[in-house]
């Protein structure tokens, strides 16, 4: 396994739609046990493939209180059913220190692939649920700077390309 770099908003793979997987060979088994690792290590809950930099329709969920325990893998995923609507305090690895309110459904039923290509359903609510939201907002090139008006999404940049640029 292997530790991922993060990609920081404005990168532009962020904006970017992602590409369907297709192979379920072993080299995307390695891209989601990297994309645990880098997680994990991070620490957060959610990591969209295009967040280590491969845009691929992957993302990774785990909401365990533990944050070690409960990974679930998402691969092509579609949201197929909605139910209510909550406001969820979100935060982002490619946003780091940045929290914003987002409207999100309450409820939502995903159907996915595995890794092994196999298709499952699911139906999670509450922080699972607004995770899905969030991850598959990733794949279609959204993020959280999509979430707000125009000048709070320059100030966010501005800050984020401080906190970029001290890294190097
Ligand atoms: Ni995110």
């Amino acid at each position: 396994m292997a530790l991922k770099n993060i990609v920081i908003y404005p990168d532009e793979v962020l904006k970017k739609n992602c590409e369907p997987v297709t192979d379920f060979n072993d080299q995307l088994k390695v891209l989601a046990e990297d994309m645990a690792e880098t997680m994990y290590a991070a620490p957060g809950v959610g990591l969209a493939a295009n967040q280590v930099g491969i845009s691929k329709r992957i993302f990774i969920i785990d909401i365990a209180e533990d944050n070690q325990s409960d990974l679930n893998v998402f691969i092509n995923p579609e949201i197929i059913d909605i139910e209510g609507d909550l406001v969820w305090e979100e935060g982002c690895l490619s946003f780091p220190g940045m929290y914003i309110d987002v409207e999100r459904a309450a409820k939502v039923t995903v159907k996915a692939q595995n890794t092994d290509g196999e298709f499952f359903e699911l139906t999670a609510e509450g922080l699972f649920a607004v995770a899905i939201q969030h991850e598959l907002d990733h794949l279609n090139g959204k993020s959280l700077a999509d979430k707000v008006g125009y000048l709070k999404k320059k100030m966010m940049i501005k800050e984020l390309t401080k906190i970029k640029n001290s890294k190097k």
